[in-house]
């Protein structure tokens, strides 16, 4: 019996595991079932402790913990696909002729450990991920320098940015994919995967708890909103913050464990009550199955969640970087039987 092809997969900045979580598949969201794709992930680092905490209950792979500039290539394992979601925020395009990217900070350099890796390893394929200010950051002038150091990596690079809530997220989440292949056939064969709930959208009131069941510290208080009543705050709060139950959410920040009355992340209106999302709500809104573990303090968990990747569309998109891999090798593994049939006939 033919043996099933396996494509293995490095995770950098892993979080909580959304991507990883979305890369493997085999779970099920509001009803639908995301098969398991063709991965094993043989490597995941943070240098988060308490998100390698939740990705150590939910993998049976443990986080590597650690800070990335400190790590060795060679301690990465080889894999087939490299992932990772670098953090962006501070690259400086300094006048430069020709222009090239800077950091103006220890957090910009992160996309050059990518980089770094990705030259080292060779992954057949890497899949990056950011938000979508990245496209306009450094008025314009960083994204395309980024793509430029993906493919002076070697890579055939190409890119997309996805509204979650169009691939059966209840969220409105748009974020910016950038994957790079290293054979010209499989690059020329990837589509982005197309939207599968364009026009319906999964809405929150589909993901939310039971508001009998959640405990009075994710109400604010009364005092609290009597406060704010008052000031020019409340009428805006009351516009951009309270989120339509039958509409997806707006997107979640990482810092949802902060959220006061006076910030500015979503927050629900049920019942007259004012509250906060509680973290499993979190993780439904960012589409995590239930089977999901949510170990540790709210914090860190409100923290990991935050950041995540929604696996829903991470799933997507892995299963189109496979499908056009697979694609390929079936066509390459059919090529050289005609090439011998050729050489057969001309002897
Ligand atoms: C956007 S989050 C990644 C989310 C993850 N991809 C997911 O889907 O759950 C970025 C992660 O990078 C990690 N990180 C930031 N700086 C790092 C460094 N120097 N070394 C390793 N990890 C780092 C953070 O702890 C955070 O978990």
């Amino acid at each position: 019996m033919k043996k099933k092809q396996i494509y293995t997969i490095a995770s950098l900045f892993s979080g909580c595991g959304g991507m990883d979580l979305g890369a493997e598949g085999g779970f099920q969201f509001l009803h639908k079932n995301y098969k398991k794709l063709p991965i094993k992930i043989v490597y995941s680092l943070d240098w988060e402790p308490s998100a390698a905490k939740i990705y150590d209950a939910n993998f049976s792979l443990k986080c590597h913990v650690a800070d990335i500039r400190n790590v060795p290539s060679k301690q990465i394992p080889n894999h087939d696909i490299l992932t990772g979601g670098f953090p962006c925020q501070s690259f400086s395009v300094v006048a430069q002729n020709p222009k090239r990217l800077g950091y103006k900070d220890e957090k910009g350099k992160l996309f050059f450990e990518m980089c770094r890796v990705i030259r080292s390893k060779k992954p057949k394929v890497f899949i990056a991920e950011n938000v979508k200010g990245i496209l306009s950051a450094n008025k314009k002038e960083a994204f395309p320098l980024i793509v430029k150091e993906f493919e002076n990596c070697g890579y055939y690079v190409t890119y997309a940015t996805l509204n979650s809530s169009h691939f059966g997220v209840p969220q409105k989440r748009e974020r910016v994919f950038i994957i790079g292949f290293k054979n010209k056939s499989v690059f020329d064969d990837f589509k982005f995967p197309e939207p599968t709930t364009f026009n319906k959208p999964p809405i929150l009131a589909q993901v939310l708890e039971n508001e009998s069941e959640i405990d009075n510290k994710y109400y604010f208080s009364e005092r609290a909103i009597a406060g704010l009543q008052k000031t020019k705050h409340f009428t805006s709060m009351n516009k951009g913050r309270v989120q339509s139950l039958d509409k997806p959410c707006n997107t979640l920040g990482a810092h949802l464990a902060k959220v006061s009355i006076n910030s500015t992340d979503p927050i629900l209106l049920i019942n007259n009550r004012y509250r906060m999302f509680t973290p499993r709500e979190v993780a439904r809104i960012q589409s995590f199955p239930e089977s999901f573990k949510l170990p540790g303090a709210k914090t860190a968990l409100y923290r990991a969640l935050g950041n995540a990747v929604p696996p829903v569309l991470m799933w997507e998109v892995t299963n189109s970087v496979i499908e056009a891999m697979i694609q390929v090798k079936n066509l390459e593994q059919k090529r050289p039987r005609y090439k011998q049939l050729e050489l057969d006939l001309l002897v």
